[in-house]
């Protein structure tokens, strides 16, 4: 199988060129599932129901998210009927929407983890635990695994790809918007990269005007962002995965304008 994976969708300038680029992505290089992170999908700072199925209409099948899913509020009251956005599996116990879905392309399932880190991060439950609690439930389904690790610091995300190692399919990094140049596959068969960038302004701070976010640094005093809109990319991976063994074949980064 091959996926297609899209780093974090920021504003209407992500969404669109998602719009644009996605279904074309998918004939041209024979995607057979897309996954994307749309938590900075709404203005920058959350999803709502409307970008979450605006998003869902590209031709992305599964939604992950991170830190920014409750920023918008009317998210609290749809998550648990749209089964096709996650938040990170490791908020406590209770909290509404889910961490993982068994998702089905051409006969075949797969499975979307998705799980957030906690250093430099909100103090989350462990998520090296956490993803050992559900790996054996979700292997009963697939050996197709992909993981959206969520998470700020390069030491946690590449300590979460050797941990996995073999007993998941591949683990992308997303949320700090910038994709990094160290796609590979790890000695157990599963395909890592630290983190998958951003679809959204390449000329901004993370998505950002750029000089709300220098004003910032500059004075210290919290600011209204605005999504900037100059040179929109999408970035992602390609990743093949065996079918029969759940082991990645290949990773391969794709940056589009
Ligand atoms: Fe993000
Ligand atoms: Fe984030």
């Amino acid at each position: 199988m091959r996926f297609l994976i899209v780093g974090d969708i920021v504003g209407k300038p992500g969404r669109r060129i998602a719009a644009e680029k996605i279904e074309k992505i998918k004939k041209s290089h024979s995607i057979d599932a897309v996954i994307a992170n749309g938590e900075n999908s709404a203005g920058g700072l959350g999803i709502t129901p409307e970008t979450c199925e605006e998003l869902l209409r590209c031709g992305i099948d599964v939604l992950t998210s991170g830190n920014h899913i409750w920023d918008k509020k009317e998210i609290l009251g749809y998550i648990d009927r749209q089964e096709q956005l996650l938040r990170p599996l490791n908020y406590p116990p209770g909290v509404p929407g889910r961490g993982y879905l068994i998702h089905q392309s051409n006969h075949v399932k797969w499975a979307v983890v998705n799980v957030s880190g906690r250093v430099f991060m909100n103090p989350l439950d462990c998520p090296f635990q956490s993803i050992d609690r559900v790996l054996p439930e979700i292997q009963n389904e697939t050996k197709i695994i992909v993981i959206d690790f969520h998470a700020e610091a390069t030491s946690e995300k590449i300590a979460f790809g050797w941990y996995t190692d073999g007993r998941v399919s591949c683990v992308v990094g997303t949320h700090t918007h910038v994709i990094t140049a160290d796609e590979r596959i790890l000695p157990g068969g599963t395909a890592y990269i630290t983190d998958i960038g951003m679809t959204g302004a390449h000329d901004s701070v993370i998505g950002i005007e750029v000089q709300q976010i220098v004003d910032r640094f500059l004075t210290q005093i919290p600011v209204k962002y605005t999504v900037a809109k100059e040179n929109v990319i999408l970035n992602g991976v390609v990743v093949e995965i065996d079918d029969k063994t759940g082991k990645a074949i290949s990773i391969s980064r794709l940056s589009l304008t």
